[in-house]
């Protein structure tokens, strides 16, 4: 497995690899790799004859107090879990090989997706996620790259993003990993005490009784709401948000229609937790 640190680098390597004819996918991620990332590795391999995983811890994706300086970044692991499971290559450039010394000037904004859901909490977060994908994109020129459904919205703006500025890049998403018990995989997890781990399977037992209460009928998007939140407050868990929204648009619904998205922010201690769930609702008609 080739270790690369500098664009250049990356660029030929994968400028190489498409003289020979090979397909390129890239799994983009900040490390601290977990099954969730090698499931990605999985199905990059599936789509092309490459693949090459990005582990960049982008600076410009954190807010001011947000946990950029305590991000965990046990590289040595991630890239032996890399090779393990059959990367090609593993590109970990430097902040200041991404961004040069000065500050960044130019961005790559998506305006619309970006505004609801985690957008408001975290409002330069997304802004970072488009800037660093498009230039991670620029230096590994994938033909395929993959994203996990956990972080939809993230998806959601990728998506729109490639095909917005016309890369050549298709955009395959992946259905969250999760543990046995049915918490989704994030780096984060490492942050929670067992207490917190326990109490924050709130969130998922909350969205399934959601998505049933959805396919008995349940239309009401306050009602479905309320019931979430008072599952996982009632388990110690703090709200950020809890939002029902059309699984394209993203947009609020006030009532159930059409696919459907419930994603929910919550803090359990000090650690932010982001989970969804997609619903195809089947009551269309009703
Ligand atoms: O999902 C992540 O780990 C990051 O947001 C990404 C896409 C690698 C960009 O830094």
């Amino acid at each position: 497995m080739k270790i690369i640190r500098s664009i250049k680098a990356m660029q030929a390597y994968s400028t190489s690899l498409r003289r020979k004819g090979r397909t390129i996918a890239v799994v983009p991620t900040m490390g601290c790799l977990h099954e969730g990332h090698l499931t990605l590795v999985d199905t990059a391999k599936k789509h092309a004859d490459s693949v090459i995983v990005t582990i960049f811890v982008n600076p410009t994706q954190f807010g001011p107090k947000e946990d950029f300086s305590k991000y965990p970044r046990p590289l040595r692991r991630d890239m032996s879990l890399c090779r393990k499971r059959g990367a090609d290559a593993v590109f970990t450039p430097s902040a200041e090989e991404m961004y040069g010394t000065g500050a960044t000037t130019t961005w790559v904004e998506e305006l619309r997706l970006s505004q609801g859901l985690c957008g408001k909490s975290r409002p330069i977060h997304f802004r970072g996620v488009t800037t660093v994908v498009a230039k991670l994109f620029n230096a590994t020129l994938p033909d395929v790259a993959v994203f996990g459904k956990k972080d939809y919205q993230q998806a959601k703006i990728i998506q729109r993003m490639t095909r917005n500025l016309n890369f050549p890049v298709r955009i395959v998403l992946q259905e969250t990993v999760r543990e046995k018990d049915g918490l989704a995989l994030s780096s984060r997890n490492s942050y929670l005490s067992q207490d917190e781990k326990d109490a924050a399977l709130s969130i998922r037992r909350s969205l399934l009784s959601a998505k049933s209460a959805i396919l008995k009928g349940e239309k009401s998007t306050a009602r479905i709401r309320k019931s979430i939140v008072n599952g996982i407050t009632s388990a110690g868990g703090r709200i950020d948000y809890v939002e029902i929204v059309g699984a394209d648009s993203l947009e609020p619904l006030r009532k159930i229609s059409g696919k459907t998205l419930i994603a929910v922010a919550t803090f359990f201690g000090k650690t932010r937790l982001i989970d969804n769930i997609e619903i195809q609702n089947r009551f269309e008609k009703d």
